[in-house]
């Protein structure tokens, strides 16, 4: 048997007919570059967050860099975030002209450590950008409160997040001046190919990021602002409107699959993420151990994929090393980039194929093979 760490075949495959049918849709109406499609994605995304405002981008890393370019944050700025991230997000700090501050992360939920923002802050300092990895929600009251006290912007990197509530019951994106989606293929809400989302609940920002997506374009052909494509397609919002209606359910599945692989997993040399926690949407299902390299190894000659998200911290490669700063002491960071593991979740993720997945990991433990 085979699992895949992630498998965004099988959810085309359930969706197919649906999909399939969207797509000729697009094909037969000529109209291929934001119009109906692009529209109603984002009106039924903004209706499902409850905000104001959703602009359709072209990609995750856009949403990031373009919501800084709106906010006129560039040459000169500091943003803070952290290192236990996809690249994605410290690149598009630094594609948008600013500094990236990395700070270190908390243990129990891979979140930014809000006791460190403060002493990062300086008179250049314009935004703090949590990330709400794996699924789950940083502190935003924390953060939040943070940022009113500093008049700094709260800029919240959804990514791995969709459908993800915090703990007042709105959804994560809502709580800072904007939210940055990917819609990766693996990502809970993702396309068939690129795409990304912004909300927002700000008017302002909203006309702006309109504009810089398409040439800073106020009317056709007349620029009156900074601007590039950055435009979402109709073929990959048409798909995504589809996937929108099962994003709820398709969020239970996997919070159901985390669930079990908690049960199958007790007493066992590993650390599980905490499933008591309703606020997790689980885009991975990510594990400590201290033999994590034999772990993974021995699952891949089982034929079970297990991920590593991420291996290298990001002050740690090289293209960063000179253009950021970080907290003092990043060591939750470092020893956690050597301890984790993502095993295998998806909506579409069969029981079997998961009782396989931890009978495999019992079997590592329990064996004398490590
Ligand atoms: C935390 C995080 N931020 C940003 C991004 C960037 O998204 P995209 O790949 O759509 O550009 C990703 C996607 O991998 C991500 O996981």
């Amino acid at each position: 048997m085979k699992v895949l760490c992630s498998d965004p075949l099988a959810q085309y495959d359930k969706y197919r007919l649906e999909i399939d049918a969207a797509i000729r849709d697009v094909l037969f109406s000529g109209n291929y570059i934001l119009s109906d499609q692009v529209q109603s994605l984002e009106q039924e995304y903004s209706a499902f967050l409850n905000c104001n405002h959703v602009i359709g981008v072209a990609n995750g890393t856009d949403a990031i860099e373009l919501v800084l370019r709106a906010l006129d944050i560039g040459h000169g700025d500091e943003v803070i975030t952290v290192s236990h991230t996809a690249v994605a997000t410290v690149s598009a700090i630094q594609s948008a002209g600013a500094k990236p501050i990395l700070v270190d992360i908390k243990s129990e939920s891979f979140t930014i450590n809000t006791d460190l923002i403060n002493e990062k802050i300086t008179k250049r300092t314009k935004a703090v950008i949590p990330v709400h990895i794996y699924g789950r929600s940083a502190n935003l009251n924390k953060i939040k409160q943070i940022c009113n006290d500093n008049k700094l912007y709260l800029i919240e990197d959804c990514a791995q997040a969709h459908g993800l509530k915090t703990k007042s019951g709105a959804y994560v994106g809502t709580v800072g001046i904007a939210g940055c989606f990917s819609c990766y293929p693996t990502k809970n809400l993702g396309g068939i190919g690129d795409a990304g989302l912004i909300s927002t609940n700000s008017a302002v920002l909203a006309d702006k990021l309109r504009a810089i997506r398409q040439y800073g374009w106020k009317d056709r052909a007349n620029s009156s602002a900074f601007g590039r494509n950055s435009r979402i397609d109709e073929i990959q919002a048409a798909i995504l409107r589809v996937k929108l209606k099962y994003l709820e359910a398709n969020n239970i599945l996997r919070r159901d699959l985390a669930k079990t692989y908690k049960s199958n997993l007790q007493n066992l040399d590993l650390i599980l993420p905490n499933t008591d926690n309703d606020d997790h949407v689980y885009h991975l299902y990510v594990v400590r151990s201290n033999k994590r390299d034999k772990l993974k190894k021995y699952l891949f000659d089982k034929n079970i994929l297990a991920g590593i998200h991420y291996p290298i911290p990001i002050h740690k490669q090289s293209i960063f090393i000179d253009n950021i700063s970080t907290s003092n002491d990043m060591s939750t960071t470092e020893l956690l980039a050597n301890e984790i593991l993502s095993l295998p979740i998806y909506p579409e993720l069969s029981l079997q194929k998961l009782n396989y997945v931890t009978d495999s990991i019992r079997e590592f433990f329990t064996k004398s093979v490590n």
